[in-house]
C-alpha cells in the first residue's frame, strides 16, 4: 500500500514554490458551468481533487482538456447534458457541492448526493441550501439508493438579501455563483473573505458577472443574463506555502518560500514569530530562518479569514510538540478536527486534548512511528513531525495528501529533507 516514509532530517534548506491553489482552483472549474464559452485557467495544480473535479465537468457535459506542462486547463461547458452530479465524484470530494450552484443557474435545476472529503466532523450544508432558498429555489433533501441527496429547482433565481450564521467559504461561493446569473440584486451579509473568495469574484467579474464587497462583511451581486468565457491564474495556495513555513520551523532550518502571496499568511507569520521565529519577506517571497535563538510556546486559536486558518491547525500543533514551553491549541471551525493528535502521540508528542482545546507540553522527543494520514492536512502535520522525529515514520493512508500537496515529497526531497514514497 503507498506511503510516505520520513526520517529524521537536517535543517531544510534552499527555496521552493508554491503551487496554485487547491481551495481556489476547485470552485474556479465550478463556474465555468456558468457559460457555454470557453474558459481558460492558469496557474493550476496538479492534485487528485483537481481531477476529481475535471471528471465532475466531464460527466456533467463539458468538455475539459488539461496541459500538464503549462499547468492550464480549458473548460468549454458548451452544454449541460445532465444537471444530477454522479455520487461517485461527490462522495469523493466534498468540494463537488460548489457544482450546485452554477448548475442550479445555468440549468434550473441540480441534483447532487451528499458529499464526502475529508472526516473532520459533520460538515452539513444548511447554509447553502438557505442561500439557494433566499434566491427562490425550491430545495429538497431525502435519501435514495446511493444515500442523502439534495436537489433544487427554480426557473430563474430571484436576487436577494441574506445573511450567513456563519461565514462558510463554500456557502459564499455556491451562493456568489448562482446569485450571478439570478435576476436583481443579492446582498450576503457575513460572507466567508477567504482569498479563495475574492479570486472566485475576481474571475466571475471577467466572465461578465457584477459583484463587489468580495473579501469584506458584505457582497453585493447584480445579476446579469448571460456570462462569458474567460482567462484566470490562479492564486499561490497559502495553505501550501504555510506547510512549508513550517516544515522550515520543525527543522530549525532557512528556507525561501516563494510563489506566495505573504499578505495571505499574516496570521501564520505572526505566530511563528511569536516563537521566535524570524520571518522576513525577499525578493517577493518569504524567508523562514529558524536557525537561530531557543524556539517558544505560542497559543492558536482558528477561526475563519483573516483569523488563523483551521487548515494549518494541525501542521502548527506539530510544530509546538518541538518547542520549549505548552501551548494551547483551540479549533473553532470544525468541531471535529482534532484527529492527528492520536497519531502524534505515537510519536511521542504527548498532547492531550479537551473538546476543542489541545494542550501541547512541548519539548517532545519525538519518535518516528507507523500513522495513518487521517485527512489532508493530518497527514501534513505527520511528515512534518517525521522530519523533527527520531528514526523513520511511516505515513499510511497518503490519499488525502495526493488529494491537497502537489508533490509534497518532491519539494520538501529538494529542500533536504529524508522522505521517499513507498
Ligand atoms: C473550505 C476549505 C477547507 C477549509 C474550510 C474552512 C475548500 C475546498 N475547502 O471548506 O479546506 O478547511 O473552508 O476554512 O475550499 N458549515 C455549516 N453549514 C454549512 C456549511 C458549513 O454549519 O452549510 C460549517 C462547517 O461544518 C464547518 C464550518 O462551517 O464547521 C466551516 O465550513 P466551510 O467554511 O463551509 O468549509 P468548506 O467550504 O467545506
Amino acid at each position: 500500500m503507498a506511503a510516505i516514509i520520513v526520517e529524521k532530517s537536517d535543517r531544510l534548506e534552499g527555496t521552493v514554490q508554491a503551487s496554485g491553489s487547491k481551495n481556489a482552483v476547485l470552485p474556479l472549474l465550478a463556474a465555468t458551468l456558468l457559460t457555454d464559452e470557453p474558459c481558460v485557467l492558469g496557474g493550476v495544480p496538479v492534485l487528485k481533487d483537481v481531477e476529481v473535479m475535471c471528471r465532475l465537468l466531464g460527466c456533467l457535459g463539458a468538455e475539459v482538456e488539461g496541459d500538464r506542462a503549462a499547468a492550464q486547463i480549458r473548460v468549454r461547458a458548451k452544454a449541460i447534458r445532465t444537471n444530477v452530479a454522479p455520487p461517485e465524484l461527490v462522495k469523493s470530494m466534498r468540494a463537488s457541492i460548489v457544482a450546485m450552484g452554477p448548475l442550479l443557474a445555468r440549468t434550473g435545476g441540480a441534483g447532487v448526493p451528499l458529499p464526502g472529503g475529508c472526516a473532520i466532523g459533520d460538515r452539513p450544508i444548511d447554509l447553502h441550501i438557505k442561500g439557494f432558498r433566499s434566491l427562490g429555489a425550491k430545495v429538497e433533501t431525502g435519501q435514495d439508493e446511493n444515500g442523502g441527496f439534495v436537489s433544487a429547482e427554480a426557473r430563474r433565481l430571484k436576487g436577494a438579501e441574506m445573511y450567513l450564521d456563519f461565514a462558510s467559504v463554500g456557502a459564499t461561493e455556491n451562493i456568489m455563483m448562482a446569485a450571478a446569473l439570478a435576476e436583481g440584486t443579492t446582498i450576503i451579509e457575513n460572507p466567508a473573505q477567504e482569498p479563495e473568495i475574492v479570486d472566485l469574484a475576481n474571475f466571475l467579474n471577467k466572465m461578465g458577472a457584477r459583484i463587489r464587497g468580495a473579501g469584506t462583511d458584505m457582497i453585493r451581486i447584480e445579476g446579469v443574463e448571460k456570462l462569458h468565457g474567460a482567462e484566470h491564474s490562479v492564486i499561490p495556495d497559502r495553505i501550501e506555502a504555510g506547510t512549508f513555513m513550517l516544515a522550515a520551523a520543525i527543522t530549525r532550518g532557512s528556507v525561501l518560500v516563494d510563489n506566495m502571496l505573504p499578505n495571505h499568511v499574516v496570521p501564520i507569520i505572526a505566530k511563528l514569530r511569536e516563537t521566535g521565529v524570524y520571518v522576513r519577506e525577499e525578493f517577493g517571497g518569504l524567508r523562514i530562518d529558524a536557525t537561530r535563538g531557543t524556539l517558544r510556546a505560542t497559543d492558536i486559536k482558528t477561526l475563519p479569514y483573516p483569523g488563523f486558518p483551521t487548515d494549518i491547525q494541525p501542521q502548527f500543533m506539530a510544530y509546538l510538540a518541538t518547542v520549549l514551553g505548552s501551548s494551547t491549541v483551540i479549533e473553532t471551525v470544525f468541531e471535529n478536527r482534532f484527529m492527528h493528535i492520536d497519531e502524534l502521540n505515537l510519536m511521542n508528542a504527548g498532547i492531550e486534548e479537551k473538546g476543542r482545546r489541545a494542550s501541547v507540553p512541548g519539548e517532545a522527543a519525538l519518535r518516528g512511528a507507523r500513522v495513518r494520514a487521517t485527512d489532508l492536512r493530518a497527514g501534513a502535520a505527520l511528515i512534518l513531525a517525521g522530519l523533527a522525529a527520531e528514526g523513520k515514520t511511516t505515513v499510511s493512508d497518503i490519499y488525502h495528501i495526493d488529494r491537497g500537496y502537489e508533490d509534497l515529497t518532491g519539494k520538501l526531497k529538494k529542500l533536504g529533507a529524508k522522505i521517499s514514497r513507498l
